[in-house]
């Protein structure tokens, strides 16, 4: 088998490195990769969403199956892309079609989605320019604080939680008159606050079966004690503690497969990943997004802990025969802790030599913005490396990655030191 990864960060790192430990892999292949995936596979010099220029890579090395790690590609149809053209059809890609991608792509399609396949939510409205007048009036009936999403794609950024109505109505009028996030603030959902702890579910379709992986938490703020600015994620656990049976079993029954049997009836086509935004409120799980892929740093703790050959569980979803692999987890618990660059997620200055990172010994290293120039590996980005341990809980797991980051040098190097304060 020849597989293409596509993407460039932790997540594919890790990916890259599960793939890689398969005897059916032949090439495998990261665009564009980092300098972490150029040690185990063939980096190719091609954007995400460069259909044409991943289409040629795609016949030139033999792809067998391509790996979309990010959720771009994937609302822009690259799954469409590969079954639309005779060349391409017979590669399998592991992401779900565009039509079914919506559910990341637009908050709104997402919220009409869990209210029709009755998965518990929080209460919304949407609005668009017109009618924002509209929107004010639905603000004076909810409590603070109020939540403000952006329909479309925002990176991430999109979602704006403000205490005060003043405060509040002027987001919305900055977000849908004066396009703060272009056309992804066209739209605006606006629903109640829910107060409780995140967590997160992934779960593997082939679009009839499901296969559910094991829980995550991440730590998304710069900031200690969940202070500062969002960023991608500073770090992440998994299992999560208070994800015990009782829970899981609520989220089986009350939100998976609803989920999976919604796709079904709603006629969207997916095989790949659905990664589950869940908040835990009295002890009930609501779902506050869904995101169509794996989490970056999630990836860095889930993946290390399933033991199954990755490939043929890939080729299970490609296949439609899900069902009849058993998915095999390590007990342990794992934890990752990201290493930014000093300023990130403001400016920040790339091209920092990195050492040290090769002497660790009882983590593993998940390269994220890296680079190689003149042989040297160098930073390349805001969120630089995951140090991913293994331990009996994760406080033992904790301890291991951030004993291995002490090994790893770079200027301004920045990290959470209290990955998992609140558990
Ligand atoms: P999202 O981009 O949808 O993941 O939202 C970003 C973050 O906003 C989430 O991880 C939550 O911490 C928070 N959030 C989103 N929706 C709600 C909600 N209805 N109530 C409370 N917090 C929320
Ligand atoms: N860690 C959150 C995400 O990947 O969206």
């Amino acid at each position: 088998m020849n597989i293409l990864i596509l993407g460039s960060g932790g997540r594919e790192h890790t990916l890259a490195w599960k793939l890689n430990q398969s005897s059916q892999l032949n090439k495998l292949f990261v665009a564009p990769g980092n300098a972490g995936t150029s040690k185990i596979a063939t980096n190719l010099n091609i954007s995400v969403n460069d259909f044409e220029s991943i289409k040629q890579a795609s016949l030139l090395h033999q792809i067998d199956m391509v790996v979309v790690g990010p959720e771009d590609p994937l609302v822009n149809g690259i799954h469409d892309f590969f079954l639309e053209s005779d060349d391409l059809k017979h590669i399998g890609v592991i992401g779900p079609q565009k039509a079914a991608a919506e559910l990341e792509g637009s908050k709104e399609f997402a919220k009409k989605f869990m209210i029709r396949n009755k998965v518990p939510t929080a209460a919304y409205q949407s609005f668009t320019a017109e009618d924002v007048e509209k929107g004010y009036d639905f603000l004076e009936t909810l409590k603070p604080p109020y939540v403000l999403k952006a329909d479309g794609l925002a990176a991430g950024k999109g979602v704006v939680i403000l205490n005060t109505i003043e405060e509040a109505k002027a987001e919305l009028k900055s977000m849908l008159v004066d396009s703060k996030f272009g056309k992804a603030s066209n739209t605006v959902v606006i629903e109640e606050f829910l107060d409780g702890i995140e967590l997160s579910v992934f779960v593997l379709t082939d679009g009839k079966g499901y296969k559910v992986l094991p829980t995550a938490k991440d730590y998304k703020r710069i900031g200690e004690g969940d202070q500062g600015l969002n960023t991608g994620g500073m770090g992440a656990i998994s299992p999560v503690p208070f994800a015990d049976k009782a829970f899981m079993n609520k989220v089986h029954t009350q939100v998976v497969k609803p989920t999976v049997e919604g796709l079904k009836k709603d006629n969207l086509p997916y095989k790949g990943f659905i990664f589950i935004g869940l908040i835990k409120v009295d002890g009930e799980p609501q779902v506050i997004e869904y995101n169509v892929r794996l989490g970056d740093p999630e990836t860095e703790v889930v993946i290390p802990r399933l033991k199954n050959d990755l490939v043929t569980v890939f080729q299970a979803v490609v296949n439609e025969n899900l069902d009849a692999v058993e998915l095999e987890i390590d007990e342990r618990s794992a934890t990752t802790v990201m290493l930014v660059s000093g300023g990130y997620p403001e400016a920040y200055e790339k091209g920092k030599e990195m050492t040290g990172f090769d002497q660790v010994e009882d983590s593993l290293v998940f390269h994220a913005g890296t680079t190689i120039k003149d042989d040297k590996v160098v930073t390349n980005g805001g969120r630089v490396m995951a140090i991913t341990s293994f331990g009996t809980d994760f406080k033992a797991a904790l301890k291991k990655s951030y004993s291995s980051i002490e090994k790893v040098h770079f200027q301004k190097m920045n990290f959470r030191k209290d990955i998992g304060f609140d558990l």
